[in-house]
């Protein structure tokens, strides 16, 4: 039986939970991320609790963690950028092996992408590596699709990553 997964918006008191499942992405997927389990290492744990209750109610920046049957086993974060651009982004995208294949990275961006829509965002974009094909799939079977935009990757300036976006039309069912 597979088990039930469940997506919910990150609570104030998560910095624990939020750098358990960072370090765990980090250390799993060095390749998709834009920052290094090293880097993150070497950051205060205290500051993820600084991060879990900024992320946990303010407006435009938001942590979601996916559980299954109550256990914290994947996260994303979504953000709206400064204006003028104000342009809406998922990122840090990461499922647990253990629970792949399962629609938690669906649910994951799907639920994010609803919370940027309620926020007033009419698409949504994600920075992709090159080098990961199956995210690049992954977020091509959820209707993004490139940009054009490339740039190098801020941690690994010699890989680059190309910018993906999705439209939300008005009463889609993401
Ligand atoms: C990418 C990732 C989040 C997908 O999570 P997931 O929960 O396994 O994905 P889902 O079960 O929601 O997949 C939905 C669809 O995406 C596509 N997909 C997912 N993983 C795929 C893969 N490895 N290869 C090709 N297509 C894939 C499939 O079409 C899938 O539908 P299907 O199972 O009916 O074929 C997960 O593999 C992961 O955490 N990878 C490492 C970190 C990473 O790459 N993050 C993205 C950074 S941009």
């Amino acid at each position: 039986m597979s088990p039930s997964l469940t997506v919910s918006r990150i609570a104030a008191h998560q910095g624990p939970v939020l750098r358990e499942l960072r370090t765990a992405a980090l250390r799993e997927a060095p390749y998709a991320f834009g920052e290094t389990l090293e880097d993150t290492l070497l950051v205060d744990p205290s500051s993820f609790g600084d991060t879990a209750a900024l992320h946990a109610s303010a407006p435009r920046l938001a942590t979601f963690l996916l559980y299954t049957e109550g256990h914290p086993c994947g996260l994303v974060h979504a953000y709206i950028e400064e204006a003028p651009s104000a342009r809406a982004f998922v990122s840090a995208l990461w499922v647990a092996p253990a629970v792949r294949h399962l629609r938690g990275g669906e649910l994951l961006v799907n639920v994010a992408s609803q919370w940027l829509a309620q926020q007033g965002a009419a698409e949504v974009h994600a920075w992709i590596s090159e080098v990961n094909r199956s995210a690049v799939r992954f977020y091509e079977h959820l209707g993004f699709g490139p940009t054009g935009d490339r740039r190098a990757m801020p941690s690994h300036e010699e890989e680059a990553e190309s910018l993906f976006v999705r439209h939300m039309h008005a009463g889609q069912h993401v």
